[in-house]
């Protein structure tokens, strides 16, 4: 076969194989989505004596810091951490929402995949509406990453080309879904956290399969482009591999707002420098980001100058 007709029968299965997805994620949605407004008993009060979140998945568990805090000091300090990655969350969900709809303007709206990626703007809407009541019932304040790397979530949010979409979407995407399945399953915890918890992992597995299964077409697209025999195909990996390292630091750099430990009385730089240098939580990032990581090592995409950002992150 002549290589364009090549390249027309990949680029037909290819189309294919997307819209085979969308279809079956289309009838997942339908059949298993929430309405946070009805499905949460958002008047129920707080446990005063329970903790938001499993205490060995707190940034300081294990430290000196940790073993001078008193008993309600450590449940403060998991209500602010479950605050600040629920604000943090928000915000990621809003620059997908973005990169999503950036993604499929130019794309025929009668295809299934236009409708599932619509499908997921309307279930990342409910979510963030869903974590802004629950940090609003916790009577935190709202977090928010650093300037820099807000002005790296515009810049993402208006430049970034699909590698670059659902490569970032997966790394936010697994690392709270690790979080959020021990989460739900441990009674222990506020029933609140525990319901958000639920809803956002059953809602958000669907949005992975989708990640994964276009991430994994869009590499290969890249890798057959033979603009200028090839070199533009992978120059734009090389510089996609860089941008996907740097939004990996942005997640969890941004994760643990300092103003989590001002909040119990602790120095917030000196309390920063210690969780960074905390064995403990730099495990929890590693595990948490396990399944992706592995991914997109298996891609290609985590190789070269990128897996310095890749170690700095806590997650190689
Ligand atoms: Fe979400
Ligand atoms: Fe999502």
């Amino acid at each position: 076969m002549p290589p364009t007709a090549t390249a027309a029968t990949t680029a037909t299965a290819q189309a294919q194989d997307r819209e085979a997805t969308a279809a079956r994620l289309l009838k997942i949605s339908a059949g298993n989505s929430y309405d946070p407004d009805v499905d949460i008993d958002w008047r129920a009060p707080l446990d005063p004596e329970r903790m938001f979140a499993p205490e060995h998945r707190l940034s300081l568990y294990g430290t000196p810091l940790w073993d001078g805090l008193t008993p309600q000091q450590r449940i403060e300090l998991s209500k602010h951490e479950v605050a600040s990655i629920a604000s943090v969350g928000i915000w990621f969900e809003m620059l997908l929402m973005r990169l999503l709809l950036r993604h499929i303007s130019d794309q025929d709206p009668r295809t299934g995949h236009v409708q599932y990626a619509l499908t997921e703007v309307g279930d990342e809407c409910r979510h963030s509406i869903m974590f802004a009541r629950m940090i609003e019932a916790f009577g935190t304040p709202a977090y928010r990453p650093a300037p820099m790397e807000r002005a790296l979530g515009k810049y993402l949010g208006a430049t970034a080309g699909g590698v670059q979409t659902f490569a970032a979407a997966l790394i936010a995407e697994e690392i709270l879904d690790a979080l959020q399945r021990e989460a739900m399953a441990d009674d222990s915890l506020q029933p609140l956290v525990r319901m958000v918890s639920r809803i956002h992992v059953v809602e958000e597995a669907r949005h992975i399969r989708f990640a994964r299964d276009e991430l994994a077409r869009q590499v290969a697209a890249s890798r057959r482009s033979t603009g200028a025999r090839g070199w533009a195909g992978r120059a734009s990996l090389a510089y996609s591999r860089l941008m996907i390292g740097r939004a990996a630091w942005t997640v969890t750099h941004s994760l643990i707002h300092p103003g989590a430990y001002a909040a119990v009385g602790l120095d917030p730089v000196a309390a920063r420098a210690a969780a960074w240098r905390n064995p403990v939580f730099r495990e929890t990032l590693r595990w948490s980001a396990e399944r992706v990581t592995a991914y997109l090592q298996e891609l290609g995409l985590v190789e070269g100058p990128a897996r310095r950002l890749w170690r700095a992150s806590a997650l190689i």
